[in-house]
């Protein structure tokens, strides 16, 4: 049983360059996101789920400022006055149009006056440093993440703000040749390594590595399509009750829902709305915008359930040659456009059957990509958790109020995005980019 090794090694220089391309990537996409508007649309509130986009905008600030300049720098705060209003518990996201913000042009100015002195903290601090917060860089991977989160939090605003279409991307890749990709395959049981305290980047609820046995089961070797979800929803998915944990069909009953979000009939047909674009629903893509209690009903339609966290790891990193945990399914290499839908590259899944190239050795595909994926997991602790560096990032999330979702989506990029990355929301949310596949015991 072993870990992925230390995927960038632990040279200095070619982790400062790591370092340096991945904010300069995230920053990339932060000003594409907020400059795609006007300032009135920044400072609009798009839902009550969601901050104004000109809030996350200095969040991703001064959450820089806070670790990189006043913490690995030791420097003096540039706007203490601002802090409180940034600071995620202290203000729910509904109230957050009601408080002094930054108006745009500051914000915009604010973010750039830190990176600017974030990248002279770069350059001239010590990556081979001991400090836990600097060695391998780790830091600096933190807060590019932490823009990256932000940046596909932005994105699911813009897909809840009304009004024409203001992102393009070309179309993803197409399905390679059916005929070769069975619907499900099984995965071995027996022990595998989950988790991982070897990558220098992964962040604290990844940690640290441990055995996990798990026994044998069958996996989708795709997400759940919209024709397969589609079928379930004529079946009268939404109107029976023995499908639905008691939440959910109170969930169901409450907001009358009858289809995922976004979506709606118009005569014979079932259309989406999707950035700002009404269109057709595809029948091969896989499902986005549904909950947990929606995959989890669905499942129990179709005779399966949703796979356990540990289950979907090991489908993902498991190489039943070596009997190593890789980092993707695909190996250890990093993603590249071929393995995998990251990074906003495009704005929807692609269809189920794409990247051949990033399936794993037992030729399960889309696993990372695509869609965030609901398992059946409560989100909790990794025996042997410590919270670093600070308790609000998973800890007072742990416990059963959270379901895990993995894999990451088509708008989560790669710095954020590995086969022991979790991510978690409520069994309610359906905002997120999340779909699902299914699972099934053996015998
Ligand atoms: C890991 C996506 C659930 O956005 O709530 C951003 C990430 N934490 N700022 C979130 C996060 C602090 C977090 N998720
Ligand atoms: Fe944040």
């Amino acid at each position: 049983m072993t870990d992925s090794p230390a995927p960038h090694g632990t040279d200095p220089e070619p982790l400062r360059r790591r370092a340096l391309a991945a904010l300069s990537t995230a920053r990339d996409r932060t000003t594409r996101l907020t400059d795609s508007v006007d300032d009135r649309e920044l400072t609009a509130q798009h839902s009550p789920l969601m901050s104004p986009l000109v809030w996350d905008l200095a969040h991703i600030g001064n959450q820089e400022e806070l670790w990189l300049l006043r913490g690995v720098a030791g420097r003096e705060a540039m706007r203490p006055e601002i802090d409180g209003l940034y600071d995620a518990f202290e203000h729910p996201r509904a109230t957050r149009p009601s408080l002094p913000l930054l108006p745009p042009a500051e914000a915009r100015a604010y973010a750039a006056e830190v990176r600017g002195r974030a990248l002279d903290v770069l350059g001239t601090t010590a990556l081979d440093d001991d400090r836990p917060l600097v060695r391998s860089g780790f830091v600096f991977g933190m807060i590019a993440q932490h823009e990256q989160q932000h940046d596909e939090t932005m994105l699911i605003t813009h897909q809840l703000r009304s009004g024409p279409a203001v992102l393009a991307a070309p179309v993803p890749p197409r399905a390679e040749d059916p005929a070769d990709l069975p619907a499900e395959v099984l995965v071995g049981g027996g022990p595998f390594t989950m988790g991982t305290s070897a990558d220098p980047w992964a962040l604290d609820n990844e940690r640290p590595a441990h055995v996990r046995d798990v026994p044998d089961f069958h996996l989708d070797t795709a997400p759940v399509t919209c024709g397969a979800y589609l079928e379930f929803v004529e079946d009268g998915g939404y109107t029976e009750r023995r499908w639905w944990a008691p939440e959910g069909w109170e969930m169901v009953r409450e907001h009358d829902l009858a289809a995922p979000l976004f979506w709606h009939r118009d005569g014979g047909q079932w259309l989406r709305r999707r950035f700002g674009v009404t269109e057709p629903v595809p029948g091969d893509e896989p499902v986005l915008h549904v909950s947990w209690y929606e995959a989890d009903a669905y499942a129990r339609w179709a005779g399966r359930r949703l796979p356990t966290e540990a289950e979907w790891e090991k489908a993902a990193r498991h190489d039943p040659v070596s009997g190593r945990s890789r980092r993707y399914p695909w190996g250890d290499e990093d993603p590249a456009p071929e393995r995998a839908n990251l990074g906003q590259r495009h704005l929807r899944p692609a269809p189920a059957g794409a990247y051949r190239q990033g399936r794993s050795p037992h030729g399960i595909g889309q696993l990372i990509g695509d869609v965030w994926e609901w398992t059946a997991s409560d989100f909790l602790p990794y025996p042997g958790f410590r919270a670093f560096p600070y308790r609000e990032y998973s800890e007072v999330f742990f416990g059963p109020a959270h379901k895990v979702l993995r894999g990451g989506s088509f708008a989560v990029d790669q710095v954020a995005c590995r086969g022991t990355f979790r991510n978690w929301d409520l069994p309610v949310r359906r905002q997120i980019f999340a779909g699902f596949r299914t699972a099934r015991d053996v015998g």
